[in-house]
């Protein structure tokens, strides 16, 4: 079975994402989670520690859970790295290359296959920087999980809806599988 990181960012779809934890811890797999600073305003790591099982995990520096270099352990011996819901904010870091935090770093430490699912309004998806910041990490091989249009947080409909926790959790076992992106 495989050993998965599930990154989480701050955006209002981050609920959705204990259910893609779940989903692939219920599949078998090892499910590490990664919380932003901002993830913790929508959800909480105890919410992701009940469904996977394992430690939930939100600092660069702290001892809790104790691991000594957390963003190197976590992706020490990883199948893959999924970011769901992926922030225009993370989506701007991972491009640049920066890791500020303990997600950024664990994501240019890792060297597993990264799945990102990008979630936020229409306006912010549609936004040059952002679309130049996808294309530059989709140039460098990182896959992406939509997002789709449909009803969005902010009350509208448009492009930069999450894509469903079961279409993600089946890409990312099409994936683990060995194929791309459905
Ligand atoms: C209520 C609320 C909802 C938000 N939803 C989103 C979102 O869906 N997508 C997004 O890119 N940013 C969203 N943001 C902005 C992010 O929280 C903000 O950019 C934050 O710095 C992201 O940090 P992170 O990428 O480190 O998690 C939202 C902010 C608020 C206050």
């Amino acid at each position: 079975m495989a050993e998965i990181l599930l990154g989480v960012t701050g955006g209002a779809a981050a609920f959705k994402a204990v259910s893609l934890a779940s989903l692939l811890r219920k599949s078998g797999h090892t499910v590490n989670c990664i919380l932003t600073e901002a993830a913790t305003e929508f959800v909480t790591p105890v919410q992701f520690s009940a469904v996977s099982g394992m430690p939930c995990y939100t600092d660069l520096f702290s001892s809790q859970p104790a691991v000594s270099i957390p963003h190197i352990t976590l992706t020490d011996n990883l199948d893959l790295m999924i970011v769901a819901p992926a922030t225009a904010h993370f989506i701007a870091r991972a491009a640049l290359g920066l890791g500020d935090d303990l997600l950024t770093s664990a994501f240019l430490a890792c060297s597993s296959p990264v799945l990102i699912a990008p979630a936020m309004n229409t306006r912010m998806w549609n936004n040059p920087a952002v679309q130049s910041n996808a294309s530059i990490l989709s140039s460098r091989g990182i896959r992406f999980a939509g997002p789709v249009s449909g009803k969005l947080a902010c009350g509208t409909t448009g492009d930069g809806r999450l894509m469903e926790p079961s279409d993600i959790a089946e890409i990312c076992f099409n994936i683990l599988d060995g194929g791309g992106v459905l």
